[in-house]
């Protein structure tokens, strides 16, 4: 029999999860967890990764996880199906991470680019913490306490899962096979993979304001629509409309399945021919986005009132929280166990270790 795969992800609370993270990764885990390919499924708030850039600002972190609790929960995942915990709460992760910083050099981590722009957007040049600036690093433990062998994440990822296989490899060639190498596993399509926030700007971000959040109320997200970027050479109906750079359109390609047609614009059969139609020329951007915003209401209304509903029992999900991190943290213990052994640091439990020091000195 084919040995069943390990899901892992995770994500930052330093926000309310967007429709961003929705088609990035979100998504694809509420889909996964009935395929039985997988074993487990572990979803994690990954408070001490972001504390690595918000050490004055404990209070936003702490606030932001029964968020994104609270959004996960909406997206539908079912915690019976998911191990959902919290980072700070496996202290397995810190020592793995302590011991794979051997395997790693500073050139490796300065070349990472996500890691780089990050530096960048934060402007941290001359004073980047040490704990930021080695977060692929505890990424890694993350993804490899749990020996996941599939990491559904966005794009920015794959340096992080890039270094993830490195240390497996590593790790593997001295103290033999141990861990396992994890695979990223991407969306389908590109504007899934990086969409943009509702100005054009290359990605949604709470500073820039140009996100759709989970949490969104209905008229937030019918002006958020309204507002959003499209072609700004498309000033007449009857121009002819750029698709390229063009938000709604990409939001469309997120989202947007034939079955909409059906539902909310019989004009169409598919979004092949609504964009040759808006290439033409004839077509305004109005009623473009009064499509994209049926579609996006039909996907976050379920979301929403799941969410209200979870909010009612704030103590219930912190509960869930604390039994996932007690099952997270049994499997990180056994991996830590068989990493402490194959290191040779499991000085109390190797008997034969003792009984050969005690024979070298016997024979003095
Ligand atoms: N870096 C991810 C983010 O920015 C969060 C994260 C931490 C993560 N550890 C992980 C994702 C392990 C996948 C696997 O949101």
């Amino acid at each position: 029999m084919k040995e069943k795969k390990i899901i892992l992800t995770g994500d930052r609370p330093t926000g309310c999860l967007h429709i961003g993270h929705y088609v990035g990764s979100l998504r694809r885990r509420v889909e996964l967890q009935d395929n039985p390919e997988y074993a487990r499924r572990f979803v994690f708030i990954a408070d001490a990764q972001a504390l690595t850039d918000n050490i004055e600002n404990p209070e936003k972190v702490r606030q932001n996880v029964i968020e994104v609790a609270l959004d996960y929960l909406g997206a539908g995942l079912d915690p019976e199906k998911n191990t959902i915990f919290i980072q700070s709460q496996i202290p397995e992760l810190t020592e793995l991470t302590f011991y794979y910083m051997d395997m790693v050099t500073v050139a490796r981590l300065q070349r990472n680019p996500t890691v780089k722009t990050e530096i960048q957007m934060r402007n941290f040049e001359s004073s980047i913490p040490v704990g930021f600036f080695t977060y692929p690093i505890s990424q890694a433990a993350d993804i490899t306490a749990f020996k996941a062998t599939t990491v559904p994440v966005g794009e920015d990822q794959e340096p992080m899962l890039e270094q993830t296989r490195e240390i497996v490899r590593r790790f593997n060639y001295i103290y033999g096979d141990t861990l396992v190498e994890p695979n990223i596993l991407l969306p389908d399509s590109e504007a899934s993979r990086r969409l943009p926030g509702t100005d054009g700007k290359a990605k949604m971000s709470k500073s820039l304001g140009n996100c759709i959040y989970l949490s969104d109320t209905e008229e937030d997200v019918n002006k958020k629509v309204k507002g959003m970027y499209t072609d700004p050479t498309h000033l007449k109906v009857s121009d002819p409309g750029k698709l390229e750079g063009n938000t709604v359109f990409t939001y469309l390609d997120a989202f947007c399945k034939p079955e909409h047609f059906e539902r909310y614009w019989k004009d169409y059969t598919n979004l092949d021919e609504l964009k040759a139609h808006y290439t033409r020329g004839g077509l305004g951007d109005v009623k473009v986005k009064k499509f994209l915003t049926a579609i996006l209401q039909e996907v976050l209304t379920p979301i929403r009132e799941r969410r209200k509903m979870y909010e009612k029992d704030i103590p219930s999900v912190y509960e869930m929280l604390k039994k996932g991190s007690e099952s997270a943290r049994e499997t990180a213990a056994q991996t830590l166990d068989e990493v402490r052994r194959a290191m040779k640091i499991n000085y109390f439990d190797d008997m034969d270790l003792i009984r050969e020091q005690a024979k070298k000195y016997a024979q003095k």
